[in-house]
């Protein structure tokens, strides 16, 4: 059984001050996550703020939107995997579309910090997805397996097992345009048969894949009622205390009841 895991990527917003108040409240609402896990992604900036304001022994994981594949060095305005664990960081997230449309983050730099991230302990997510013109023409499967397989080169078990999954299409984010879980679930069970070719049946198995793209607290139990969806990185509704805190509750509540 994949224990479900819901992210707030926080994306560029929230200053350390802001993230503060923000963790106070989101913790003052969700005082118990139990039988979930919720992971919060501040921007770097307000890494450590948000690590103090949670206290080491928090049900809430903290994590990084992004990383450096090297440890150190002259790399002039890059964070590498070892800085975010000093800082507490448990998990980061690799390759957002938006790093790869705005940033240049490309297949092989994603591999390059899927492996950073497994060197350093931290658990990376690693977020594949389909742009509308992908879709229209057909190359939905194609684009994202091209995704995972080079994301994924040369990762063995255990370690694979560690990796997460976010298939987030680029047409849903931000758009207010959620996937359906009809269009979501074939591309879910896609993926899952890629991990399985790549680290055979009980990893498939183990992985887990969230869905991202305009999630809701209003849509997310639309999603989590197919036992396809291990959960969901959650971007504009993860920004304001209640909205998150309902949406993790109804998470909470909600079971699969599809294969
Ligand atoms: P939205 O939830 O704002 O569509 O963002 C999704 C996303 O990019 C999460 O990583």
């Amino acid at each position: 059984m994949r224990t479900r895991f819901i992210v707030g990527n926080w994306k560029m917003n929230k200053t350390a001050s802001e993230a503060v108040a923000f963790v106070r409240e989101l913790t003052r609402q969700v005082t118990d996550c139990s039988g979930i896990q919720v992971g919060l992604t501040p921007p770097f900036t307000a890494l450590h703020a948000v690590r103090e304001t949670l206290g080491p022994a928090s049900t809430f994981l903290l994590g990084a939107q992004n990383l450096y594949w090297e440890d150190t060095g002259a790399f002039t305005g890059e964070i590498s995997g070892a800085m975010l664990k000093d800082l507490g960081c448990q998990f980061v997230l690799v390759g957002h579309s938006e790093r790869r449309q705005q940033f240049g983050d490309q297949d092989a730099w994603t591999h390059k910090k899927v492996l950073a991230a497994i060197r350093q302990g931290l658990q990376p997510i690693l977020c594949v997805g389909e742009t509308l013109q992908d879709r229209d023409s057909g190359q939905t499967d194609v684009v994202i397996q091209r995704q995972l397989r080079a994301g994924l080169a040369g990762i063995g078990t255990p370690a694979l097992e560690a990796v997460t999954i976010a298939y987030e299409p680029v047409w849903a984010i931000g758009t207010g345009r959620a996937a359906s879980t009809e269009q979501a679930v074939p591309v879910h069970r896609m993926i899952r048969r890629t991990i399985s070719e790549l680290g055979g049946s009980d990893t498939g198995r183990r992985v887990r894949i969230l869905y991202g793209g305009s999630v809701t607290q209003k849509n997310i139990a639309d999603f989590l009622v197919s036992e396809e969806i291990d959960g969901a990185l959650v971007g504009g509704a993860c920004l304001e205390p209640t909205s998150f805190a309902t949406l993790i509750q109804v998470a909470i509540g909600s079971h699969p009841t599809t294969a």
